[in-house]
């Protein structure tokens, strides 16, 4: 993913949580993301048999065309109607549209609402005020019995010392989500990975907070 830059003042940092802020950076020509899939999705979901997915804060859908290309049925959710639209656009080009559907909703409020899947990812979602506690706790709800939980977001890093509070508040440590998990869940991973990234053109060292765990009951 790319980075989010430097921001003004704490209020404009904050309003960059919000849904008109992403259908602002959806709207434009320009590709925000480069469609690859997430390295700890690849790394943690290559060795599952495929099944049914979601993809929470999906974007431009990248990870679920991924995903329906090993053999998922897809659905990718995010609060954004366009990134959705681009989502599914890129999906159709890698003809895939017939393994995917599409959810528009505000993961601050999930509720599973009677769907479960096998696998419920989610990368870089990272709600403000540290809100992921709660939001994987609520993503766990769709999780079937024997599914999985995949959860990746920034480690705080002095990377993004130049970042807003309210940006650094929304960083976690993969430690931090397990108390929001309800019982019944096995935590297989529970770490910071290293990785290297392309921020503001330059390459730099960062971690991935990776969670994963399965849903045993
Ligand atoms: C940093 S992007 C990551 C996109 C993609 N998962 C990836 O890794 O390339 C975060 C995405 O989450 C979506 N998003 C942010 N907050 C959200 C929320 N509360 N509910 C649903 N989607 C949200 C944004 O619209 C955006 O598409």
């Amino acid at each position: 993913m790319a980075g989010h830059g430097t921001h003004g003042t704490e209020e404009d940092a904050a309003a960059m949580f919000e849904p008109a802020s992403w259908e602002e950076r959806y709207a434009g020509a320009e590709k925000v993301w480069s469609g690859n899939p997430n390295a700890q999705l690849v790394a943690e979901v290559s060795g599952l048999t495929p099944g049914t997915a979601l993809d929470v804060g999906c974007g431009e859908g990248g990870d679920v065309v991924w995903l329906a290309r090993q053999g998922w049925r897809v659905t990718g959710a995010d609060f954004s109607a366009n990134g959705l639209a681009r989502a599914a656009r890129h999906a159709a080009e890698a003809g895939v549209a017939d393994r995917t559907d599409w959810w528009q909703v505000d993961a601050r409020a999930f509720a599973a609402g009677g769907r479960s899947y096998d696998l419920v990812a989610s990368h870089f979602l990272h709600p403000p005020d540290g809100g992921m506690v709660e939001v994987a706790g609520r993503l766990a709800g769709a999780v079937a019995p024997g599914g999985h939980l995949l959860v990746v977001g920034h480690a705080p890093s002095e990377v993004f010392t130049q970042l807003s509070e309210s940006h650094r508040r929304a960083m976690f440590l993969a430690a931090d989500l397990v108390p929001g998990l309800p019982a019944g869940f096995e935590v297989l991973v529970a770490e910071q990975r290293p990785r290297t990234m392309v921020r503001d053109g330059v390459t730099v060292d960062v971690h991935d907070s990776t969670l994963l765990a399965r849903r045993t009951a």
